[in-house]
């Protein structure tokens, strides 16, 4: 049976991806801070298919915690085939303004989190001459965006590495793919303090669900 890992599964877009794999026929692991979110999508995937569901509660923008969940994930005897990271938020203001240690913890999800768990799960992967790593950016990576200075450019790294670290696996059988939703319906938006933005006010907002179900698909 495939198996999927989710990071940010408690919520959103991840919430869907995980449902959707599951739906699938993958095997899924739910990745994100919130136990009780992810207990309950666990419960729904159990009760709605046939696939498994095991829950990894972690904060992934602390420093290093890929480290430990990769352990945690290999301990548990679970070879992963489907590597989706999708945690990530946004901050809305100046950078001067902003608090320095959010603005941190940012890139350490958007960005560091991100690479090492590419980094970590990519050579079990490449030695089985199979696997896909999806990785959710942003329209947000095509451009500068003054005011999310810091979110935007996290996300044009998100492109960049994608394509790159694809560019050297498609040889081994392995994708990397790259996710680039527009405004889209979750709590990313209240998360970043950004809800009467035009962007997200404006009525051109997509569901969790349109956005998953254009990631799934290849
Ligand atoms: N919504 C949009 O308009 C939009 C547009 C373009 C791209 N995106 C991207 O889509 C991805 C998913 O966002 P979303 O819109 O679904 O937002 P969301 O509803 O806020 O969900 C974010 C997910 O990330 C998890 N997360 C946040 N901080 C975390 C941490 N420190 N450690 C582990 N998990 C963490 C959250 O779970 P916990 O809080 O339980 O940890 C939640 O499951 C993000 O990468 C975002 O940048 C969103």
């Amino acid at each position: 049976m495939p198996i999927a890992l989710i990071t940010g599964a408690s919520t959103g877009i991840g919430r869907e991806l995980a449902l959707l794999c599951a739906r699938n026929g993958s095997d899924v692991v739910l990745v994100a801070r919130s136990r009780p979110m992810l207990d309950s999508l666990a419960a729904e995937i159990k009760r709605g298919t046939k696939q498994s569901a095991t829950v990894f509660e972690c904060d992934l923008a602390e420093p290093d915690a890929a480290y430990p969940l990769f352990d945690r994930v290999s301990g548990a005897g679970i070879a992963i085939d489907t590597l989706i990271n999708n945690a990530g938020f946004g901050l809305l203001g100046h950078l001067w303004e902003l608090d320095a240690k959010r603005q941190s913890q940012m890139v350490q999800l958007n960005v560091g989190a991100l690479t090492d768990l590419t980094r970590l799960f990519l050579p079990a992967m490449i030695a089985r001459r199979s696997g896909r790593i999806l990785n959710i950016a942003s329209t947000a990576a095509f451009q500068p965006g003054p005011l999310m200075a810091v979110y935007y450019a996290t996300k044009a790294y998100v492109v960049s590495f994608s394509e790159a670290v694809h560019n050297e696996a498609k040889e081994f059988g392995v994708t990397v793919t790259c996710l680039c939703p527009g405004a889209t319906k979750t709590e990313f938006a209240e998360r970043a303090q950004m809800t009467s933005t035009k962007l997200f006010s404006s009525g051109m907002v997509m569901s969790a669900s349109e956005v998953a179900a254009i990631g799934s698909a290849r």
